[in-house]
């Protein structure tokens, strides 16, 4: 039984094929082929597109979805092995997994990282917790990585691209006010390499590095797929001849869990913004972010209005790969 907990876990090939049954599902997005199916749909965070787009997704093919969220219309849950539960959480994920597991066919969740103690939300231990119990497929919704983002984005930019070996995209660290999840910037760092992109990281200092497994995942694959992996802090050469830009605000991990100390670093850095000026330094570069997105601190108005930002198509395309990756997940990935 397979699991969609990481890209990293599937071959570039799977995942182009993904790519290639998601397109024939946007063109003929109804049918009966998972007619009879379900999917548990666990959200212990906020979501609209995540939410919307699986929902829809099982119906469209003829299968049920149904959504709770721990903590607040279900139990809370404990992750950890072991553990005395004398907190909030009413039952242990070993239970939760075992009962969907008779119930459901899959089961996707979203768990984003406590911003605690990040040597521990490092491991994804929430969702492993989760396959780990479960016997049905489960399917990642993000925790510190977005495989369902990642698979929209580079559908998107096949659409608009053609071939995406050797192009270059800059993975943007942009302005917010708050230190975010990782788990986007990671995710179009992997899709990026593993599809044999040009991709230049470009963050404000070392502190807004990504995980070291990440980096190195990521140069691995670029090794592997013939494209390359840059960092850089300098923002004029990063977008210099872009044809893809891709901006993300995130959290520096050396401060992770200290959000006043990561302010020191991090109000120095609201030029960041992507606005026309710097896109104007590309080649006719795409634009997209994986939304929400506040206007104006991440993006200017102008660069969200332009011809060149692909973000709702990007969005729209989670319905598709999502579909696809429900189907391939239950055997019917086949058309
Ligand atoms: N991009 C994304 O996952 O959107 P939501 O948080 O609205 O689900």
């Amino acid at each position: 039984m397979r699991h969609f907990l990481n890209t990293q876990d599937w071959s570039a090939d799977e995942l182009s094929g993904l790519l290639d049954l998601a397109t024939e599902l946007k063109a003929n997005p109804i049918n009966d082929r998972l007619h009879g199916k379900s999917v548990a749909l666990l959200f212990l965070n906020p979501s609209m597109r995540t939410r919307t787009s699986f929902q829809l997704g099982m119906q469209q093919m003829g299968g049920i979805a149904i959504v709770l969220e721990p903590g607040k219309d279900a139990w809370g849950v404990e992750f950890n092995p072991g553990v005395v539960m004398d907190g909030d959480a009413e039952e242990h994920i070993a239970e939760v997994a075992g009962v969907l597991s008779r119930y459901v066919d899959l089961v996707g969740i979203r768990a984003f990282p406590k911003f605690q103690d990040w040597s521990q939300d490092r491991t994804d231990f929430v969702i492993r917790a989760l396959a780990k119990h479960s016997s049905v497929p489960v399917i990642n919704m993000e925790t510190i990585v977005h495989p369902c983002q990642e698979m929209a984005l580079m559908q998107t930019l096949r659409e608009r691209l053609g071939e995406v070996k050797k192009r270059k995209m800059v993975l943007t660290w942009t302005w917010h006010p708050k230190p975010l999840n990782t788990a986007v910037a990671n995710s179009a760092l992997l899709i990026g390499t593993k599809f044999g992109l040009d991709v230049t990281l470009l963050c404000p200092e070392e502190a807004y590095l990504l995980d070291e497994q990440f980096m190195d995942a990521a140069a691995a694959n670029a090794e592997a797929s013939g494209g390359s992996l840059q960092v850089s802090h300098d923002i004029e050469s990063a977008y210099a001849g872009a044809e893809v830009v891709y901006a993300k605000s995130w959290g520096a991990l050396p401060h992770y869990g200290r959000p006043a100390e990561e302010w020191e670093l991090r109000k120095q850095y609201r030029h960041f913004m992507v606005d026309e000026a710097k896109m104007a330094l590309t080649d006719n570069a795409l634009f997209s972010h994986c939304l929400p997105l506040r206007r104006n601190i991440k993006a200017s108005d102008a660069v969200m209005d332009a011809d060149y930002c692909v973000a709702i198509d990007e969005a729209e395309n989670r319905l598709h790969v999502q579909k696809a990756i429900m189907l391939e997940l239950l055997g019917e990935g086949a058309s």
